[in-house]
């Protein structure tokens, strides 16, 4: 396993906008640091609910609430920071090393990821013992 520690980052993208509303296009090697393979949304979450609880060995991900807000905590054992993401312009992108959790969903959160690969469970570490033991150094 690479030992290289890579960080998350949080890209602000351009706000199209006109007299008719607004618009923000996400590119796959552009604007977004990967090609992208699979989409998909959260939404509906349940008040208190909490999900993630995991990392992956591959998959590179990129967060962005287009509605609504929530928070995302993460961990990549040098680092735990919490991200607020409340503007469909705020995009998290997420390293494979980086656990995380999102929680604090408003009502109206619709939280779109957009991720490097296919669905994959075996690409997922959700037991933290076994995530230390893969990204600790
Ligand atoms: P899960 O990974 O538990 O969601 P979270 O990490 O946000 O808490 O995913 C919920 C279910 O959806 C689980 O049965 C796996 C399935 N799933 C897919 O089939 N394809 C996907 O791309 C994703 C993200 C989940």
């Amino acid at each position: 396993m690479d030992s290289v520690v890579n960080y998350s980052e949080i890209i602000e993208i351009e706000e199209l906008g006109d007299e008719r509303g607004l618009l923000t296009v996400l590119e796959g090697n552009k604007s977004i640091p990967f090609g992208i393979n699979r989409i998909f949304y959260i939404y509906n979450t349940i008040t208190g609910v909490r999900r993630g609880f995991h990392a992956h060995y591959k998959t590179r991900q990129a967060l962005v609430c287009v509605s609504g807000n929530c928070k995302v905590y993460l961990d990549n054992i040098k680092r735990k920071t919490d991200v607020l993401l409340d503007s469909p312009t705020k995009v998290l992108i997420l390293e494979p090393n980086d656990w995380h959790e999102m929680y604090d969903f408003s009502a109206d959160c619709v939280l779109l990821v957009l991720a490097s690969h296919l669905y994959d469970a075996e690409d997922y570490i959700r037991d933290y013992e076994k995530f230390k033991e893969v990204y600790g150094g």
